[in-house]
Protein backbone atom coordinates (compact mmCIF):
# COMPACT_ATOMS: atom_id res chain seq x y z
CA UNK A 1 0.00 0.00 0.00
CA UNK A 2 1.50 3.45 -0.74
CA UNK A 3 1.66 6.03 2.10
CA UNK A 4 0.10 8.77 -0.78
CA UNK A 5 -3.18 5.97 -0.82
CA UNK A 6 -3.11 5.77 2.65
CA UNK A 7 -3.08 9.56 3.18
CA UNK A 8 -6.09 9.93 0.75
CA UNK A 9 -7.98 7.24 2.78
CA UNK A 10 -7.49 8.85 6.04
CA UNK A 11 -8.82 12.29 4.94
CA UNK A 12 -11.54 10.72 2.96
CA UNK A 13 -12.80 9.08 6.57
CA UNK A 14 -12.63 12.01 8.14
CA UNK A 15 -15.23 13.58 5.74
CA UNK A 16 -12.59 16.13 4.41
CA UNK A 17 -13.62 17.71 1.16
CA UNK A 18 -11.61 17.25 -0.79
CA UNK A 19 -11.17 19.17 -4.27
CA UNK A 20 -8.95 19.16 -6.89
CA UNK A 21 -9.47 20.63 -10.37
CA UNK A 22 -10.00 18.29 -13.71
CA UNK A 23 -7.59 18.64 -16.57
CA UNK A 24 -8.62 16.60 -19.43
CA UNK A 25 -6.69 14.09 -21.35
CA UNK A 26 -6.71 13.52 -24.79
CA UNK A 27 -8.38 10.00 -25.05
CA UNK A 28 -8.68 6.92 -23.22
CA UNK A 29 -5.34 6.26 -24.19
CA UNK A 30 -3.75 9.18 -22.22
CA UNK A 31 -5.95 8.59 -19.79
CA UNK A 32 -5.43 4.89 -18.94
CA UNK A 33 -1.13 5.92 -18.88
CA UNK A 34 -2.09 7.81 -15.70
CA UNK A 35 -2.75 4.83 -13.68
CA UNK A 36 -0.22 4.31 -11.56
CA UNK A 37 -0.23 2.40 -8.34
CA UNK A 38 -1.23 5.17 -5.48
CA UNK A 39 -4.48 5.44 -7.88
CA UNK A 40 -4.43 1.24 -7.64
CA UNK A 41 -4.01 1.27 -4.19
CA UNK A 42 -6.47 3.76 -3.63
CA UNK A 43 -8.94 1.47 -5.78
CA UNK A 44 -8.07 -1.57 -4.21
CA UNK A 45 -8.88 -0.48 -0.61
CA UNK A 46 -11.96 0.52 -1.50
CA UNK A 47 -14.09 -1.81 0.68
CA UNK A 48 -17.55 -0.99 -0.33
CA UNK A 49 -16.52 -1.95 -4.11
CA UNK A 50 -14.28 -5.00 -2.87
CA UNK A 51 -16.89 -6.27 -0.71
CA UNK A 52 -19.91 -5.99 -3.82
CA UNK A 53 -17.62 -7.24 -6.46
CA UNK A 54 -17.00 -10.21 -4.27
CA UNK A 55 -20.34 -10.86 -3.17
CA UNK A 56 -21.79 -11.24 -6.99
CA UNK A 57 -18.64 -12.68 -8.28
CA UNK A 58 -19.41 -15.50 -5.86
CA UNK A 59 -23.01 -15.72 -6.77
CA UNK A 60 -22.24 -15.95 -10.51
CA UNK A 61 -18.64 -17.35 -11.96
CA UNK A 62 -18.61 -20.58 -10.69
CA UNK A 63 -17.48 -23.07 -13.69
CA UNK A 64 -17.72 -20.34 -16.00
CA UNK A 65 -15.78 -18.38 -18.86
CA UNK A 66 -14.78 -15.04 -18.23
CA UNK A 67 -13.22 -11.91 -19.69
CA UNK A 68 -12.39 -8.98 -17.66
CA UNK A 69 -11.37 -6.11 -19.42
CA UNK A 70 -8.79 -3.86 -18.07
CA UNK A 71 -6.95 -5.69 -15.03
CA UNK A 72 -5.00 -3.21 -13.32
CA UNK A 73 -1.51 -3.64 -12.03
CA UNK A 74 -2.60 -7.08 -9.60
CA UNK A 75 -5.37 -9.07 -11.13
CA UNK A 76 -7.48 -7.61 -8.68
CA UNK A 77 -10.53 -8.91 -10.23
CA UNK A 78 -9.38 -12.17 -11.90
CA UNK A 79 -7.99 -13.23 -8.83
CA UNK A 80 -11.28 -13.37 -6.96
CA UNK A 81 -13.06 -15.24 -9.56
CA UNK A 82 -10.31 -17.87 -9.68
CA UNK A 83 -10.90 -18.17 -5.93
CA UNK A 84 -15.11 -18.52 -6.74
CA UNK A 85 -14.26 -21.13 -9.13
CA UNK A 86 -14.41 -19.45 -12.67
CA UNK A 87 -13.11 -22.44 -15.67
CA UNK A 88 -10.83 -19.63 -17.30
CA UNK A 89 -10.62 -15.89 -17.03
CA UNK A 90 -9.13 -13.73 -20.15
CA UNK A 91 -8.04 -10.48 -19.47
CA UNK A 92 -6.23 -7.22 -20.97
CA UNK A 93 -4.51 -3.97 -20.02
CA UNK A 94 -3.68 -1.39 -22.04
CA UNK A 95 -1.29 0.55 -19.36
CA UNK A 96 2.26 -1.47 -20.20
CA UNK A 97 3.63 -0.82 -17.02
CA UNK A 98 0.33 -2.18 -15.14
CA UNK A 99 0.20 -5.24 -17.54
CA UNK A 100 4.08 -6.09 -16.93
CA UNK A 101 3.57 -5.73 -13.04
CA UNK A 102 0.44 -8.83 -13.26
CA UNK A 103 2.36 -10.78 -15.68
CA UNK A 104 4.64 -10.99 -13.47
CA UNK A 105 2.32 -11.85 -10.62
CA UNK A 106 0.31 -14.89 -12.90
CA UNK A 107 3.62 -16.76 -13.11
CA UNK A 108 4.61 -15.83 -9.11
CA UNK A 109 0.97 -17.46 -8.20
CA UNK A 110 1.24 -20.08 -10.56
CA UNK A 111 -2.45 -19.05 -12.07
CA UNK A 112 -1.48 -19.34 -16.16
CA UNK A 113 -3.78 -22.10 -16.87
CA UNK A 114 -6.69 -20.23 -15.27
CA UNK A 115 -5.41 -16.80 -16.31
CA UNK A 116 -4.97 -15.48 -19.49
CA UNK A 117 -3.92 -11.94 -19.76
CA UNK A 118 -3.35 -10.01 -23.29
CA UNK A 119 -1.74 -6.91 -23.03
CA UNK A 120 -3.49 -3.55 -25.19
CA UNK A 121 -6.44 -1.70 -25.18
CA UNK A 122 -9.22 -4.21 -25.27
CA UNK A 123 -10.86 -3.14 -28.82
CA UNK A 124 -7.56 -4.25 -30.26
CA UNK A 125 -6.82 -7.75 -28.88
CA UNK A 126 -8.40 -11.36 -29.42
CA UNK A 127 -8.76 -13.71 -27.75
CA UNK A 128 -9.35 -17.31 -28.32
CA UNK A 129 -13.35 -18.20 -27.44
CA UNK A 130 -16.18 -16.77 -26.68
CA UNK A 131 -17.33 -16.32 -23.03
CA UNK A 132 -20.31 -16.70 -20.67
CA UNK A 133 -19.56 -13.32 -18.37
CA UNK A 134 -18.38 -10.35 -18.64
CA UNK A 135 -16.33 -8.79 -15.84
CA UNK A 136 -14.75 -5.24 -16.12
CA UNK A 137 -14.32 -2.15 -13.39
CA UNK A 138 -13.27 0.60 -16.11
CA UNK A 139 -16.25 2.43 -14.48
CA UNK A 140 -15.61 6.21 -14.62
CA UNK A 141 -16.65 8.98 -11.82
CA UNK A 142 -19.36 9.59 -14.73
CA UNK A 143 -19.51 6.25 -15.82
CA UNK A 144 -18.76 6.33 -19.59
CA UNK A 145 -16.27 8.64 -19.13
CA UNK A 146 -13.57 6.08 -19.39
CA UNK A 147 -14.71 4.57 -22.80
CA UNK A 148 -16.80 1.59 -21.00
CA UNK A 149 -19.72 2.11 -23.40
CA UNK A 150 -17.13 1.33 -26.06
CA UNK A 151 -14.98 -1.16 -24.64
CA UNK A 152 -18.39 -3.35 -23.30
CA UNK A 153 -20.29 -2.94 -26.77
CA UNK A 154 -17.35 -4.23 -28.72
CA UNK A 155 -16.54 -7.27 -26.41
CA UNK A 156 -20.15 -7.81 -26.51
CA UNK A 157 -19.98 -8.26 -30.62
CA UNK A 158 -16.63 -10.12 -30.55
CA UNK A 159 -15.98 -12.33 -26.78
CA UNK A 160 -19.01 -12.95 -25.56
CA UNK A 161 -21.71 -15.62 -26.47
CA UNK A 162 -25.36 -14.09 -27.27
CA UNK A 163 -26.69 -14.91 -23.58
CA UNK A 164 -23.83 -13.50 -22.04
CA UNK A 165 -23.89 -12.07 -18.32
CA UNK A 166 -22.61 -8.73 -16.85
CA UNK A 167 -20.64 -7.96 -13.64
CA UNK A 168 -21.63 -5.29 -13.08
CA UNK A 169 -24.95 -5.17 -14.07
CA UNK A 170 -25.79 -1.36 -14.53
CA UNK A 171 -24.39 1.96 -14.11
CA UNK A 172 -26.76 5.28 -13.43
CA UNK A 173 -25.12 8.74 -13.59
CA UNK A 174 -26.71 11.26 -11.92
CA UNK A 175 -26.85 15.05 -12.33
CA UNK A 176 -27.69 17.46 -9.25
CA UNK A 177 -27.59 21.11 -9.47
CA UNK A 178 -25.55 22.72 -6.10
CA UNK A 179 -25.29 25.30 -4.35
CA UNK A 180 -21.36 27.01 -4.09
CA UNK A 181 -18.98 24.87 -1.93
CA UNK A 182 -17.96 27.10 1.17
CA UNK A 183 -14.73 25.64 2.73
CA UNK A 184 -12.77 27.37 5.28
CA UNK A 185 -9.55 28.92 4.98
CA UNK A 186 -8.27 26.23 6.91
CA UNK A 187 -9.67 23.60 4.40
CA UNK A 188 -8.55 25.65 1.55
CA UNK A 189 -4.64 25.15 2.75
CA UNK A 190 -5.29 21.80 3.46
CA UNK A 191 -6.63 20.80 0.18
CA UNK A 192 -3.56 23.30 -1.57
CA UNK A 193 -1.24 20.87 0.13
CA UNK A 194 -3.29 17.51 -0.60
CA UNK A 195 -2.99 18.87 -4.42
CA UNK A 196 0.53 19.49 -4.04
CA UNK A 197 1.72 16.06 -3.12
CA UNK A 198 -0.73 14.50 -5.43
CA UNK A 199 -0.28 16.81 -8.09
CA UNK A 200 1.91 14.45 -10.30
CA UNK A 201 -0.36 11.57 -9.40
CA UNK A 202 -3.99 11.72 -8.53
CA UNK A 203 -4.34 14.23 -11.13
CA UNK A 204 -2.95 17.21 -13.32
CA UNK A 205 -4.08 20.33 -12.27
CA UNK A 206 -2.17 22.84 -10.97
CA UNK A 207 -4.98 25.96 -10.88
CA UNK A 208 -5.76 26.03 -7.38
CA UNK A 209 -8.27 28.98 -7.68
CA UNK A 210 -11.31 27.39 -6.07
CA UNK A 211 -13.46 29.72 -6.47
CA UNK A 212 -12.78 29.86 -10.22
CA UNK A 213 -15.28 28.20 -12.53
CA UNK A 214 -13.94 25.01 -14.39
CA UNK A 215 -14.51 21.18 -13.65
CA UNK A 216 -13.21 19.52 -10.13
CA UNK A 217 -12.99 16.40 -9.18
CA UNK A 218 -14.27 16.20 -5.23
CA UNK A 219 -14.53 13.26 -2.31
CA UNK A 220 -17.06 13.89 0.68
CA UNK A 221 -18.87 16.52 -1.79
CA UNK A 222 -21.86 17.25 0.95
CA UNK A 223 -24.99 16.24 0.20
CA UNK A 224 -26.64 19.42 1.85
CA UNK A 225 -25.62 21.30 -1.15
CA UNK A 226 -27.75 19.86 -3.54
CA UNK A 227 -30.95 21.87 -4.58
CA UNK A 228 -32.80 19.56 -6.63
CA UNK A 229 -33.76 15.95 -6.78
CA UNK A 230 -30.95 14.09 -8.92
CA UNK A 231 -32.06 13.00 -12.17
CA UNK A 232 -30.26 10.15 -14.61
CA UNK A 233 -28.01 11.96 -16.58
CA UNK A 234 -26.61 8.19 -18.01
CA UNK A 235 -28.48 4.93 -17.37
CA UNK A 236 -26.56 1.81 -18.92
CA UNK A 237 -27.93 -1.62 -18.62
CA UNK A 238 -25.03 -3.64 -19.87
CA UNK A 239 -27.27 -6.49 -21.25
CA UNK A 240 -28.92 -3.82 -23.34
CA UNK A 241 -28.12 -2.26 -26.29
CA UNK A 242 -25.31 0.54 -25.87
CA UNK A 243 -26.52 3.78 -27.20
CA UNK A 244 -23.43 5.67 -27.53
CA UNK A 245 -24.62 9.02 -29.11
CA UNK A 246 -27.76 10.87 -27.97
CA UNK A 247 -29.41 13.34 -26.76
CA UNK A 248 -32.03 14.47 -23.27
CA UNK A 249 -33.35 17.40 -21.92
CA UNK A 250 -33.77 17.54 -18.08
CA UNK A 251 -35.67 20.06 -15.56
CA UNK A 252 -34.92 20.39 -12.38
CA UNK A 253 -37.68 22.06 -10.13
CA UNK A 254 -36.24 24.91 -7.24
CA UNK A 255 -38.67 24.23 -3.96
CA UNK A 256 -37.04 26.58 -2.08
CA UNK A 257 -34.99 30.03 -2.03
CA UNK A 258 -31.33 28.54 -3.07
CA UNK A 259 -27.75 29.90 -4.30
CA UNK A 260 -27.11 27.96 -7.72
CA UNK A 261 -23.87 27.42 -8.36
CA UNK A 262 -23.27 24.35 -10.89
CA UNK A 263 -23.82 20.57 -11.28
CA UNK A 264 -22.52 17.65 -9.61
CA UNK A 265 -22.30 14.05 -11.25
CA UNK A 266 -22.01 10.88 -9.24
CA UNK A 267 -22.46 7.30 -10.11
CA UNK A 268 -25.22 4.40 -8.94
CA UNK A 269 -23.04 1.35 -9.82
CA UNK A 270 -25.56 -1.97 -10.09
CA UNK A 271 -22.86 -4.73 -9.55
CA UNK A 272 -26.08 -6.69 -9.32
CA UNK A 273 -29.46 -5.94 -9.35
CA UNK A 274 -29.35 -6.34 -5.52
CA UNK A 275 -25.79 -4.57 -5.09
CA UNK A 276 -25.55 -0.97 -5.49
CA UNK A 277 -22.49 1.38 -4.70
CA UNK A 278 -23.33 5.12 -4.37
CA UNK A 279 -20.62 7.26 -4.93
CA UNK A 280 -22.35 10.23 -3.37
CA UNK A 281 -23.93 8.16 -0.30
CA UNK A 282 -20.62 6.18 0.09
CA UNK A 283 -17.29 6.40 0.63
CA UNK A 284 -15.60 4.64 -2.39
CA UNK A 285 -12.81 5.38 -4.35
CA UNK A 286 -14.70 6.77 -7.45
CA UNK A 287 -14.66 11.01 -7.54
CA UNK A 288 -17.74 13.04 -7.59
CA UNK A 289 -17.54 15.54 -10.51
CA UNK A 290 -18.00 19.27 -9.65
CA UNK A 291 -18.63 21.76 -12.39
CA UNK A 292 -18.71 25.59 -11.59
CA UNK A 293 -20.60 27.32 -13.28
CA UNK A 294 -20.32 31.18 -12.16
CA UNK A 295 -17.51 33.04 -10.12
CA UNK A 296 -20.67 34.31 -7.77
CA UNK A 297 -23.68 32.03 -7.27
CA UNK A 298 -27.03 32.47 -9.18
CA UNK A 299 -29.66 33.43 -6.46
CA UNK A 300 -32.81 31.39 -7.49
CA UNK A 301 -36.35 31.31 -5.58
CA UNK A 302 -38.93 28.63 -4.68
CA UNK A 303 -40.66 28.24 -8.30
CA UNK A 304 -37.48 29.06 -10.22
CA UNK A 305 -36.33 26.14 -13.20
CA UNK A 306 -33.38 24.80 -14.43
CA UNK A 307 -33.53 23.16 -17.71
CA UNK A 308 -30.30 21.28 -18.64
CA UNK A 309 -29.95 19.56 -22.29
CA UNK A 310 -27.30 16.51 -22.23
CA UNK A 311 -25.94 15.97 -25.63
CA UNK A 312 -23.67 12.75 -24.91
CA UNK A 313 -20.80 10.93 -27.46
CA UNK A 314 -19.11 8.05 -26.46
CA UNK A 315 -18.52 6.81 -29.79
CA UNK A 316 -14.89 7.41 -30.15
CA UNK A 317 -11.87 7.28 -27.94
CA UNK A 318 -12.74 10.49 -26.72
CA UNK A 319 -15.84 10.55 -24.66
CA UNK A 320 -17.66 13.74 -24.71
CA UNK A 321 -20.29 15.43 -23.32
CA UNK A 322 -22.17 19.20 -23.52
CA UNK A 323 -24.30 20.12 -21.10
CA UNK A 324 -26.83 23.25 -21.67
CA UNK A 325 -28.03 24.96 -18.51
CA UNK A 326 -30.78 27.27 -18.77
CA UNK A 327 -32.36 28.96 -16.23
CA UNK A 328 -35.23 30.45 -16.08
CA UNK A 329 -36.79 32.68 -13.55
CA UNK A 330 -40.27 34.36 -13.87
CA UNK A 331 -40.62 36.03 -17.75
CA UNK A 332 -36.70 35.70 -18.03
CA UNK A 333 -34.23 32.88 -19.72
CA UNK A 334 -30.66 32.78 -19.62
CA UNK A 335 -28.27 29.86 -21.01
CA UNK A 336 -25.04 28.81 -19.68
CA UNK A 337 -23.16 26.01 -21.92
CA UNK A 338 -20.30 23.74 -20.79
CA UNK A 339 -18.35 21.00 -22.53
CA UNK A 340 -17.09 18.21 -20.54
CA UNK A 341 -14.53 15.66 -22.02
CA UNK A 342 -12.26 13.52 -20.17
C1 LIG B 1 -10.24 1.39 -12.55
S1 LIG B 1 -8.86 0.42 -13.05
C2 LIG B 1 -9.43 -1.16 -12.46
C3 LIG B 1 -8.32 -2.16 -12.23
C4 LIG B 1 -8.79 -3.52 -11.73
N1 LIG B 1 -9.62 -4.20 -12.69
C5 LIG B 1 -9.55 -3.40 -10.43
O1 LIG B 1 -10.76 -3.65 -10.44
O2 LIG B 1 -8.95 -3.06 -9.42
C6 LIG B 1 -9.14 0.32 -14.80
C7 LIG B 1 -8.00 -0.34 -15.55
O3 LIG B 1 -8.48 -0.70 -16.84
C8 LIG B 1 -7.55 -0.33 -17.84
N2 LIG B 1 -8.38 -0.16 -19.05
C9 LIG B 1 -9.42 0.71 -19.19
N3 LIG B 1 -10.05 0.51 -20.36
C10 LIG B 1 -9.40 -0.51 -20.97
C11 LIG B 1 -9.60 -1.20 -22.21
N4 LIG B 1 -10.62 -0.88 -23.02
N5 LIG B 1 -8.75 -2.19 -22.54
C12 LIG B 1 -7.73 -2.52 -21.71
N6 LIG B 1 -7.48 -1.93 -20.53
C13 LIG B 1 -8.32 -0.93 -20.15
C14 LIG B 1 -6.85 0.89 -17.29
O4 LIG B 1 -5.56 1.05 -17.87
C15 LIG B 1 -6.79 0.53 -15.80
O5 LIG B 1 -5.64 -0.22 -15.52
Amino acid sequence: MTVLSDILKFFQNRNFVFLSPHEKTNSIHEYNQLYENTIYDFIENDAIRKQAYRKVIFNKVKDKIAVEIGTGKSLFLPKICVEAGVQKIYTTEENEKSFAQSKKLLKELKLEKKIKIYQGLSLDVEIEERCDILVHEIVGAIGSWEGMVLAVNDAKRRFLKSDAQFIPYQCITKIAPVSPLKLSPEKQIVNLFLNLILKNVINRGNDWNFSKPGTYVTYNFPVHNLIAEPQEFENIVFAEDLVMIDEKNLEFFIQKPSLFDGFIFYINLWVDPETVIDSLGQKTNWRVIYIKLFEKPLKLKAGDLIKVKIERDVSTAQPKYEIDATVCQNESARVYKKQIII
